[in-house]
């Protein structure tokens, strides 16, 4: 018997939309290849002649310059596909890699002292800001008390992740002059953006102030493996919440990167996720899409500052230490063909 006109029709869309997510991660290369004539002449400008002689497959200057040009461009487009996952997840309102209401959340949202890795240009430095959330609440008390009452509940049962009697200060202070921060959203006092690529800082310090965050947000500029070393007003257990964003793909060793991380977060803080991954090989199709990713993984680092396709990070997140709570998934709708898979949640230790 023939196949019907409809089921015809939906094998073709299936195959269209397996061979365009194949081509994607290409397109994307292309992208970042085109920014290699403004990389040159803007070294040239500098007079960065070694860096020039390294190229991109030796000079790790060339390569930051580079992916600090291209990600000027890419990162919006990247926030605006990401932002239905992260801002939800800097909620809290994540669970088994789906956004969920309020009343599902398992874990307050970012708040505190935070530390963001890799924060780039800065695509996410707004969601640090309280006005904005303040100002959402204002539209939402127009609208009822509903949140109010949903945010007390949630306060009531978090009511064992306490800041330090310094923080607790801090915090009071600021209530006396602005009103309590909406959902489940906890108030930031300090926020650390650990960022070792200079040649983006000048973007990232313009999105900061632009947040109205230069009180608030600190540039570190190193990479997470020297913040023992440059950073001793990080004490470990000293963070109420890490917030990693596409970065762990780019930091070096980063299992024993991570489980220094680790150290660094309270009792009771939480580790924001939001990740590609290597594919999964128990998936079907897993076999082709891990030997897929590992043959574009050949290029990928080199076009894109160091990042790497083939990372176990939730693995090395969940072996970091132990954890009260790992709510940790791909989000379900990432069909088999993605060569960029993610993991999404909320770790607390
Ligand atoms: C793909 S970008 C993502 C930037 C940002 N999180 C976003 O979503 O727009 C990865 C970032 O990690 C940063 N990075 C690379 N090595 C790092 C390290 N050792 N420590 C911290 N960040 C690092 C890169 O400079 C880059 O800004």
């Amino acid at each position: 018997m023939a196949p019907s006109p409809s089921r015809l029709t939906g094998a073709f869309t299936t195959l269209k939309d397996t061979i365009l997510a194949l081509i994607d991660p290409w397109i994307f290369l292309s992208l970042s290849a085109s920014y290699l004539p403004t990389t040159v002449l803007s070294l040239l400008r500098k007079r960065r002649f070694l860096a020039l002689l390294g190229g991109p497959l030796l000079s790790s200057e060339f390569q930051s310059v580079w992916f600090g040009h291209f990600w000027s461009r890419a990162g919006p487009q990247v926030r605006s596909n990401a932002e239905a996952n992260v801002v939800p997840l800097l909620e809290g309102r994540v669970s088994k890699g789906q956004v969920v209401p309020k009343s599902e959340a398992h874990a307050p949202g970012v708040g505190g002292v935070v530390l963001e890795i890799g924060p780039g240009s800065g695509m996410w430095v707004s969601l640090f800001s309280d006005d904005k959330y303040l100002k959402d609440e204002e539209e939402e008390e127009g609208q009822g008390g509903e949140d109010d009452a949903e945010e007390e509940g949630l306060s009531a049962s978090w009511a064992t992740i306490t800041p330090s009697s310094q923080q607790q200060q801090q915090q009071q202070q600021q209530k006396q002059t602005t009103k309590k921060v909406v959902g489940s959203r906890q108030r930031i006092t300090q926020v650390y953006g650990i960022e070792p690529n200079y040649g983006i800082h000048p973007l990232l310090q313009h999105n900061i102030a632009q947040a109205g965050l230069s009180q608030t947000y600190t540039i570190l500029p190193f990479g997470i493996e020297d913040i023992e070393r440059y950073a001793p007003q990080i004490q470990p257990e000293s963070l109420d919440c890490i917030v990693s964003i596409l970065c762990l793909c780019s930091i070096p060793e980063p299992q024993k990167n991570i489980a220094i991380l680790y150290r660094y977060l309270k009792p009771g803080g939480r580790w924001f996720v939001y990740e590609h991954v290597k594919c999964c090989s128990s998936k079907p199709g897993g076999w082709f899409m891990n030997a897929y990713q590992a043959f574009v993984n050949l290029f990928w680092p080199i076009c894109l500052g160091g990042c790497q396709l083939r990372r176990d990070t939730g693995r090395y997140l969940r072996e970091a230490g132990p954890w009260t709570d790992i709510d940790l998934a791909q989000p379900p709708k990432e069909q088999w063909h993605h060569t960029v898979p993610h993991i999404y949640g909320i770790l607390t230790k």
